[in-house]
Formats: C-alpha cells, structure tokens, sequence
C-alpha cells in the first residue's frame, strides 16, 4: 500500500494506503469522482482515457497512479467547465464535432497538447518537412489525433474544430510557409471518413516530375 499526493486541476489529494496497482484513471473516476476521462477500452487503444501529464497527453488507463507523485494532472474538467469553455471546447461546440460525447473528453484534452506540440515544431509520421511541420494540414491533424478513436465517426467535423483554433494560434507564426500547397485546413475537402497517411501527390510536393511532362521536356518542348 502507497502513500502519495496527486496533483489534479490545480488540487491536491492525498491518499494513504493506495493499492499500488490502481491505475490514473481509475484514481480519478472511482476514488475522486473526477468522471471526465472515460474508460473505453482500458488497454490504451482508445484515448477515451487521455489526460495531460505536465502537459503531455497520456492513456491514463496505462499509467498507474503512484508513478505521478508531484506531476501536475489535468482531466477535461481542468481544461474547461461548461461556464468557462476553452477555445477548443467551444469550437468543438461550434462544429458539432460529437455525437454521443463519449470520446470527447479524450479528444480535447489530446487536442490541447496536440496544439502545444504544433507551436513546437514537434513532427509526425507524416511530416514531410522536418524543419517546417505543417499542423495545419488536414493529414497531419488526423495523424497526431489517431490514438483517439470516435466511434460516431464524427472526425470530420473534429478536425473542422481543430483547424479552426490551430488555424487562429499558429497563424502568425512561422509554422505557416506563405508558398506551402494546401497550408490552410479550410482550403482542404474532408471527406466523410479518417483519411489515410497521404501520398507525396496529396501533399503537394512540387518536386513530382509527372512521365507526361518528363516526356515533353526530353523532346525540348514546352510543358
Ligand atoms: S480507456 Fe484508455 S485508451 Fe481506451
Ligand atoms: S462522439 Fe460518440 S464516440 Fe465520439
């Protein structure tokens, strides 16, 4: 049995004699009633669970309790309550981007972080331009959301709600390339389902020599 204090939405809990093996979540749900993270799958499959960790997103189903001792923890209820909305939650609002709410509080708490890591420069699996990611490509935000699952299938208009503040934040910073193809997610048609990892193509790289202009230029002619 474990004694510790966790640190959750700006409060501290002190347990005495926690079962080392309770997980985050279940600390949170069924010791403290904090029942904003949801549990889906409780095996890290899902995201339904997502909380930030000192700012870092985390399947709180995979992480056990005593290994936060002193971190700071917010759940969804930390990020915003229903008369203090943050930007992304009213976006989410705005864009109808649930529908039984279920996975939502998993989404915005990984689209919280998920914009902290944008203005970071941080890439994904399907960041061509290491040195310049483009959060604002509809890919990129479907890539670095793909741990959370919607089963309502309402990613098109999750991604709609993510745009719209990552277009907003980053806007003026250097993130955006005045020249990059596609740099704006409102200039980009969501399909109805989550879209695969891009080809080259679909991203815009210039640099594609399609085989009917290399035809023209080997015969000297104008393209
Ligand atoms: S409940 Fe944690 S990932 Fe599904
Ligand atoms: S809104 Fe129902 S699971 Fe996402």
């Amino acid at each position: 049995m474990s004694n510790l204090t966790l640190t959750i939405n700006q409060q501290d809990y002190e347990f005495d004699n926690l079962d080392p093996r309770t997980t985050l979540l279940d600390v949170c749900r069924h010791h403290l009633h904090i029942t904003g993270p949801k549990k889906g799958c409780d095996h890290g499959q899902c995201g339904a669970c997502t909380m930030l960790i000192n700012g870092r997103r985390i399947n709180s189903c995979l992480t056990l309790a005593v290994m936060h001792d002193g971190d700071e923890i917010t759940t969804i209820e930390g990020i915003g309550m229903p008369e203090s909305l943050s930007e992304l939650q009213q976006a989410f609002k705005d864009h109808d981007a649930f529908q039984c709410g279920y996975c939502t509080p998993g989404q915005i708490c990984s689209a919280t972080a998920l914009i902290e890591e944008v203005k970071q420069q941080w890439s994904s699996h399907v960041t061509t331009d290491l040195q310049n990611p483009n959060g604002l490509l509809v890919q990129e935000i479907a890539e670095r959301m793909s741990g959370n699952i919607c089963r309502c299938s309402a990613y098109p208009n999750i991604i709609r709600a993510i745009s719209q503040v990552l277009e907003k934040q980053v806007s003026n910073s250097s993130l955006v390339s005045d020249n990059a193809p596609n740099d704006k997610a409102t200039d980009v048609t969501i399909s109805g389902i989550w879209s695969p990892p891009p080809s080259e193509a679909q991203i815009g790289n210039q640099s594609i020599i399609k085989p009917t202009d290399y035809a023209a230029n080997a015969q000297g002619e104008r393209s």
